[in-house]
């Protein structure tokens, strides 16, 4: 089969590294790709939110499975536009239709449907520049900290958190009067603070089935310790130690299962990824987000711990045979660790030579921002490397990890020293 990865960093990467391993696949393409997936793939230089574009990609490469990697083609409608695509009729694609890229896409519209389908979440309420006032009355209902959300996709820095009852006002005035995040903070979700630790869950299903895959531990601030600015991720572990067995079956039971029936009750069809951004509320699971595509880097310890074959898993989603497919685990865990670029996540310098690639032992080294010039690989953005490794316990896995960044080198490369280590003693 021909396959199609739509999207450019370390998730696609370790898609198209996974998709490889298939005697499915026949010809592999990303688009646009980083000069990780060019070596394993053929990179195409087109842009995934120009749907005509990708259109005559996938006819003029026989492309029979599409995959969407991130979720900014979903929510402006790709799978839409395909299915009604009579030239492609036969395609396949993993992704959500836009009625239900809208759980990302509006949070408004995720905490509607998780209200009405009894999921799990902190309890909220929605104002628009109409209701400023009540925004400020609701908010002194509530005890510090102040959660407030921008509805629409606002590239991971929609979420303000303050302990500040005159801030939190401030920031929503700023939010919906001064649209202080354009469009996106048209409405905002004000809601309570959970306490507790988070994690995430992913969920691929056929909009009848579903298979959970492994959970992931993300480490999202910038500085060690979880201290500093928000980032799309620096590192990340897989299995969970605090995700036993019976919280696992508390996220099937009251969080999967009626966001899948939920989907179906709302006649949204759901061919795709769901990721659940969960927090662990004293042993009770609550969804923080949904996100409609696969977490990253996330993705970089979840598919190293899937046995099975993932172009039969893209398959069986897609055409909805999903229970059909076999799907195994490893018991061995996995970390990554992000190497990125000196400033991130504010500015930073790219165009960086990066040595040391040959020398990374038992790593499986996913590119995220890089790229291909004179037979050198560059730096091309912030997140540059995610060094993820397999090991027989966590400890090992993270050794592995950090001995492969330990050989790599650019200018002013930076990276956490603390990738899991809250969880090595966990009990
Ligand atoms: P989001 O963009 O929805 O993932 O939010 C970004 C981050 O804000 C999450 O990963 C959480 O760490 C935090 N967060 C969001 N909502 C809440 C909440 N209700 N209580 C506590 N922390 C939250
Ligand atoms: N690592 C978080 C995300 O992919 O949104």
């Amino acid at each position: 089969m021909n396959i199609l990865v739509l999207g450019s960093g370390g998730r696609e990467h370790a898609f198209a590294w996974k998709i490889k391993q298939s005697n499915r696949c026949d010809n592999l393409y990303v688009a646009p790709g980083n000069a990780g997936t060019a070596e394993i793939a053929t990179n195409l230089s087109i842009d995934p939110k120009n749907f005509q574009e990708v259109k005559e990609t996938v006819i003029d490469h026989q492309i029979d499975i599409l995959l969407v990697g991130p979720e900014e083609p979903l929510v402006l409608g790709i799978t839409d536009f395909f299915l009604a695509e009579t030239a492609c009729k036969d395609l396949l694609v993993v992704g959500p239709e836009k009625a239900g890229a809208l759980l990302e896409g509006s949070k408004d519209f995720s905490k509607s449907f998780m209200q009405r389908h009894n999921v799990p979440t902190a309890k909220s309420k929605t104002f628009e520049a109409s209701t400023l006032e009540e925004g400020f009355l609701f908010l002194e209902t509530l005890q510090a900290p102040y959660v407030l959300k921008a509805d629409g996709l606002a590239a991971g820095k929609g979420v303000i958190i303050t302990e500040d009852l005159s801030e939190a006002k401030n920031t929503l005035k700023e939010m919906l009067v001064e649209a202080k995040f354009g469009k996106a903070s048209t409405k905002v979700v004000i809601e309570e603070f959970l306490k507790g630790i988070e994690l995430s869950v992913f969920v691929l299903t056929d909009g009848e089935n579903y298979k959970i895959l492994p959970e992931a531990k993300d480490y999202k601030r910038i500085g060690e310790g979880d201290k500093g600015l928000n980032t799309g991720g620096m590192g990340a572990v897989s299995p969970v130690p605090f995700a036993d067995t019976a919280f696992m079956k508390k996220v099937e039971e009251k969080v999967v299962l009626p966001t899948v029936n939920g989907l179906k009750k709302d006649q949204i069809v759901y061919k795709g990824f769901i990721f659940i951004g969960l927090m662990n509320v004293n042993g009770e699971p609550f969804v923080i987000e949904y996100n409609v595509r696969m977490g990253d880097p996330e993705t970089e310890v979840v598919l190293p711990r899937i046995d099975s074959d993932l172009v039969d898993l893209l398959i069986g989603a897609a055409s909805g045979t999903l229970d059909k497919v076999d799907f195994k685990t490893t018991k061995l865990h996995a970390s990554t660790v992000v190497g990125v670029s000196g400033g991130y996540p504010e500015s930073y310098q790219k165009g960086k030579e990066i040595i040391g690639l040959d020398q990374t032992g038992e790593s499986i080294v996913f590119h995220a921002g890089t790229s291909l010039s004179d037979g050198k690989v560059l730096t091309s953005g912030g997140r540059v490397i995610a060094f993820s490794a397999l090991g027989n316990n966590l400890e090992e896995a993270l050794s592995n990890s950090y001995k492969a960044i330990e050989n790599v080198n650019w200018e002013d490369i930076y990276y956490r020293k603390d990738i899991g280590q809250d969880l090595l003693n966990w009990q």
